[in-house]
């Protein structure tokens, strides 16, 4: 018999990342998934990553010491200039190295909200976010949006009616959508921030990876870090299993931040930053992002394609500039839980809308990735999931 144990009030409830959940039913070879998030495993630059690690293990070991929370003193001056590229005017000691940016949100929670406490979020949103603000006890609220980002008289009734104490958003290239916010509804959204009070967590893994249009500041760039943390990524542009990101915002937002991670892990994996340190001193970045960038732009552009010829009439879907989605929302009425079975039956695999509602919405809708299937396999693939929609039509 399974073990009854008394857990906290905070993980009452709580079930696992579904999308994880998901995955584990995508792992068979001959299923062709659009499911994970993963960058393409061909896009690592691994001799690069090969020849630094050796070279530091040839060096100077005082890697494998412990080391400072804030992470090391290069890779936070890097990552300060490197926002500059986001109109993000950030110094040194505006930047925490994370153990991926994930865990900012987590340590944004953990400095700033109470049980209780209300946080807006765009509907969809990041799953993974969500199950960090149930665990803080917080009450999540969804505002509508459009391609353009959160809906400004949505954005407005929430406000008035909620007094959030947090918004949290994924401006650039959204997971699970694809969209990017227009610069007046960051701006509008900021001057929001400063009227009503409340802080604006950005987190913004995939602000490097546009494949057309023209860029656009983060919110923190247009709020000039007053009432922003901003959150960046190394995930998705060098490798994830490296575990890195950083967080950027004013010091007195970051302190509570530096010392809930001590908390948490100490300090970021000492080796993992200084190879990512090197890599950027190096000019790593400069060499890789434009090819990743072809080849995931190439690839959004084949999986449009490919909606556009095999999808039934009444299906839309966003169009994104950069990122790793896009998301499709299908006839009223039709459920993407469902139809995932289906799909896996017809060996393809996507994520259902509704896990990325704080609403309990998006029923219709479901989210494709795009960086990661080979070109061959997301043709076969985006027609596989059209049949599997228009048998269910029938
Ligand atoms: C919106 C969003 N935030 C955060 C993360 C986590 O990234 P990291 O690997 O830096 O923790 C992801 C990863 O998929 C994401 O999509």
């Amino acid at each position: 018999m399974k073990q009854q144990y008394s857990l906290s009030h905070r993980m009452q409830g709580m079930s696992g990342n579904v999308v994880r959940e998901i995955l584990k039913l995508t792992q068979a070879p001959d299923i062709i998934s659009f499911a994970g998030g993963l960058p393409s495993p061909d896009s690592f630059p691994v001799d690069e990553l090969r020849s630094i690690t050796a070279e530091l293990f040839a060096q100077d070991v005082g890697f494998l010491q412990y080391g400072v929370t804030e992470g090391l003193p290069g890779l936070r001056e890097f990552a300060a200039r490197w926002v500059g590229d986001f109109n993000i005017q950030a110094k040194p000691e505006n930047v925490l190295v994370l153990s991926g940016s994930q865990q900012g949100i987590d340590l944004a929670c953990k400095a700033l909200i109470n049980p209780g406490d209300v946080i807006l979020v765009e509907q969809p949103t990041y799953l993974a976010a969500l199950q960090i603000f149930k665990t803080y006890e917080a009450n999540v609220v969804a505002v509508a949006g459009d391609e353009a980002g959160m809906l400004p008289d949505a954005l407005a009734d929430a406000i008035h009616k909620y007094k959030p104490r947090l918004v949290y958003v994924i401006p650039t290239f959204q997971n699970p959508s694809g969209i990017c916010w227009s610069l007046e509804r960051r701006q509008a959204l900021s001057q929001a921030a400063a009227e009503h009070d409340f802080i604006i967590l950005e987190d913004d893994p995939y602000g490097r990876l546009r494949y057309s249009g023209a860029p656009v500041p983060a919110i923190a760039g247009v709020d000039g870090l007053r009432r922003s943390i901003y959150l960046g990524s190394f995930s998705k542009v060098i490798a994830p299993g490296l575990r890195v990101g950083y967080a950027v915002a004013p010091p007195e937002l970051l302190q509570p931040m530096i010392i809930g991670k001590q908390g948490t892990d100490v300090h970021t994996s000492n080796l993992s930053q200084q190879i990512i340190m090197r890599y950027a001193q190096k000019g790593g970045f400069e060499q890789h992002l434009p090819r990743v960038r072809a080849q995931y732009g190439e690839k959004c552009r084949l999986m449009l394609e490919m909606l556009e010829k095999t999808f039934p009439a009444g299906s839309t879907w966003t169009k994104p500039q950069g990122g790793l989605f896009l998301w499709v929302t299908l006839d009223e009425g039709v459920s993407t839980t469902a139809l995932l079975e289906q799909a896996i039956a017809a060996k393809v695999a996507f994520i259902p809308g509704t896990p990325f509602s704080a609403s309990g919405g998006c029923t219709n809708c479901m989210r494709l990735n795009f960086s990661n299937a080979s070109p061959a396999d997301i043709e076969i693939g985006i027609e596989r999931i059209a049949q599997v929609i228009k048998q269910s039509l029938a």
